[in-house]
């Protein structure tokens, strides 16, 4: 391919480009990642095929179609177990940690997975921007229990706290209609756990400092860089440098500060530019400085010079 029109500059579009090689996308649902670039061969993991989907989903925009996975797994039960340590050039986990009843072993499961040197593309709803708005932040001692107690199953609190805080708990269901919720909610999978973008650095930092893992941040972006500021999503290495455990922290951290500060400085710039358009006598200005702009050129301009 080297159409460059045909390489999205979306967010997820330009975090692609650090895909390369042979890997897994986990939790494709009906949006799997774009993949403008050459070179790059893509396995599916998921939980349930095409038909269980569309069964489960029945809310879906007519013709969502789901690709079906080369690999079935429930990855709170088997996680990456059908994949060789060290086996993947890549992995792709976009809206897909924040379903699952144990984010931490999941991760650790990546970084198993990946060779060294390779990549995992993250991508995560900003809780602020979707209907967990009304929740709280999962905290880190919430995550390093799960981990600890080795959980496998999305348990009914976790159920229902998403069931009310997003305004679909009736409370005069039954118990077996509440059963029943817990149950068919289990299945389609809700967002188990959420944070914002902010919240969820201390989750990275803690992988590193206390679970051992590497990872360096190479590109990320913010909900500011998103139509509708419904998502965040970042690139990291499983890092080949040996660096103590608190300095790849410090680095991830540093790096990701710097990155979002970028992100909010053009957000902020774009917003100023937009409102200076809006202003009433702009059409007339802007067409006054391309009348001189243009006389400007007129006079440098030299024969036979550029
Ligand atoms: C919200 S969809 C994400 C779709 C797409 N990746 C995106 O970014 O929009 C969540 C995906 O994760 C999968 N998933 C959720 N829990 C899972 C589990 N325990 N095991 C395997 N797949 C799971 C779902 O089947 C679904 O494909």
């Amino acid at each position: 391919m080297d159409d460059v029109a045909a390489v999205s500059p979306t967010p997820r579009g330009l975090l692609a480009r650090f895909l390369n090689g042979a890997g897994v996308e986990l939790g494709p649902g009906h949006h799997p990642m774009p993949i403008p670039f050459p070179g790059v061969s893509v396995r599916y993991v998921d939980r349930w095929q095409p038909e269980e989907n569309l069964a489960l989903f029945t809310n879906l925009e007519d013709g969502a179609s789901f690709p079906r996975p080369d690999i079935v797994a429930n990855l709170d039960v088997d996680r990456l177990s059908a994949l060789a340590d060290e086996s993947q050039d890549f992995v792709i986990a976009s809206h897909l940690l924040e379903h699952l009843a144990n984010p931490l072993a999941q991760l650790e499961d990546i970084q198993r997975v990946l060779k060294p040197g390779a990549v995992v593309v993250v991508f995560l709803p900003d809780r602020r921007f979707t209907f967990d708005r009304k929740r709280s932040a999962t905290p880190i001692a919430h995550l390093v229990a799960e981990h600890r107690d080795r959980v496998t199953v999305v348990s009914d609190e976790h159920i229902e706290d998403y069931l009310r805080k997003t305004d679909v708990w009736d409370p005069s269901w039954t118990l077996e209609q509440q059963r029943e919720q817990f149950e068919l909610n289990r299945q389609r999978s809700i967002h188990v756990h959420c944070w914002s973008e902010d919240e969820f650095l201390p989750v990275l930092e803690h992988t590193i400092v206390e679970m051992g893992m590497r990872w360096e941040l190479l590109d990320a972006v913010f909900n500011d860089d998103v139509p509708d500021r419904f998502e965040f999503g970042f690139v990291l290495r499983r890092s080949t440098v040996p660096a103590n455990p608190r300095v790849m922290a410090d680095r991830l951290r540093l790096s990701w500060q710097v990155l979002a500060s970028k992100s909010r400085e053009d957000a902020e710039a774009a917003r100023q530019i937009a409102r200076i358009r809006a202003l009433p006598g702009f059409p007339v200005m802007e067409r006054a400085w391309r009348v001189q702009r243009r006389l400007r050129r007129r006079v440098t301009w030299v024969p036979g010079g550029r």
